[in-house]
């Protein structure tokens, strides 16, 4: 059955790129609706409605995202601010904390069934706000809302066929925690190239958890007061909006998200697992293996970072 993707966020500079990857790569049929603030959001639709794929992109402006949502299955939300340097991503906190608490309301109301996937920072408070409001509405499926946390992964799968020299094809690093600093944590112990385990020095384990923990800085850096990653994060987001949509439709699809933490093995009440999608969306959380000594030792260190960010986003009062 086909789907319909709805992208809110969609003209800012991560909404763009996404709204073309998924332009080319959602299944014949799908629909994509483009949702923004920004008057140009109708303007992108017809744009990428020129390019030759079986999907069906409408794009909407306003106050009020209504028509964008009606019928979605997944809801992709990237509306925002973002980081500027010097910034954490504490910093967009009370901004975006009211703009996606708004958008997730309207969802509640017009979708309540869509599965949500928050790509907006700070992820690790933002997710626990989304889940109190779509309690609110008695909407929350806790298997349906996702923090994006697939930039990390990929990072890491980069970085780290960099520092083996490997094709990064057949690289593969779980990353879990959460999505800020030292709540992001690359298991290298567990990292394979084609299946088999690579091997590194304590030194260049600490030197690639850094860099995969501090990734988004030096995008920050780099774009000099420009914003903060959007091609990268464009990418990510799409393999796991597409993964997501295909898991919909009925395949077996493995991804890394932030989710909710009932079934999990750590504390925390949210925590990026790696999970088995489905029908329903989340259909298994998978265990997290074996954990080198510094890698328990960076879990013991996270944990109690993202206790207190996922508790500034249970006690958020937008009107406070
Ligand atoms: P951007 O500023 O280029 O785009 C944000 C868009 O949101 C703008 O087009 C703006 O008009 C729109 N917007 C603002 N309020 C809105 C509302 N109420 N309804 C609908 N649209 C609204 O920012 P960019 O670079 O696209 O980043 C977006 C967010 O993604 C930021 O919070 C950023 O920190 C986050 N991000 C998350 C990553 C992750 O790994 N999860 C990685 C990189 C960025």
């Amino acid at each position: 059955m086909c789907k319909k993707v709805a992208l809110l966020g969609a003209a800012g500079g991560i909404g763009q790129s996404l709204a073309l990857l998924l332009k080319l790569n959602l299944p014949a049929k799908s629909e994509l609706s483009l949702y923004d603030i920004s008057p140009i959001t109708p303007g992108i639709a017809v744009d990428l409605s020129h390019i030759p794929t079986d999907v069906n992109v409408t794009g909407y402006t306003g106050e009020d995202p209504r028509e964008a949502l009606e019928n979605a299955d997944v809801v992709v939300i990237s509306a925002g601010i973002a980081r500027k340097p010097g910034m954490t991503r504490a910093d967009l906190f009370n901004t975006n904390a009211t703009i996606v608490h708004n958008l997730v309301e309207k969802a509640a109301k017009i979708c309540p069934k869509a599965c949500i996937a928050i790509i907006t920072n700070p992820v690790n408070t933002i997710i626990p706000i989304a889940a109190e409001v779509l309690k609110k509405a008695e909407a929350y499926d806790k298997n349906k809302l996702f923090g994006v946390t697939t930039l990390d992964v990929i990072r890491a799968h980069t970085f780290v066929a960099e520092a083996k020299n490997v094709n990064v094809k057949y690289v593969k690093v779980p990353v879990i925690g959460g999505h800020s600093g030292t709540t992001i944590l690359p298991l290298l112990s567990q990292a394979t190239v084609n299946g088999l385990k690579l091997e590194f020095t304590q030194a260049q384990i600490e030197q690639l958890t850094h860099r995969i923990q501090n990734a988004g800085t030096e995008v920050v850096e780099a774009k000099s007061g420009g914003g903060s990653a959007t091609l990268s994060m464009a990418q990510a987001g799409a393999e796991f909006t597409l993964g997501l949509v295909r898991a919909l439709t009925g395949e077996d699809v493995i991804r890394y998200a932030y989710v909710d933490n009932a079934n999990g093995e750590t504390s925390p009440a949210f925590f990026a697992y790696p999970i088995r999608l489905g029908k329903n969306g989340v259909e298994d959380v998978l265990p997290i293996g074996k954990l080198s000594d510094f890698e328990k030792d960076q879990l013991e260190q996270l944990i109690p970072v993202l206790e207190d960010e996922i508790e500034l986003g249970q006690k958020f009062n937008k009107d406070a």
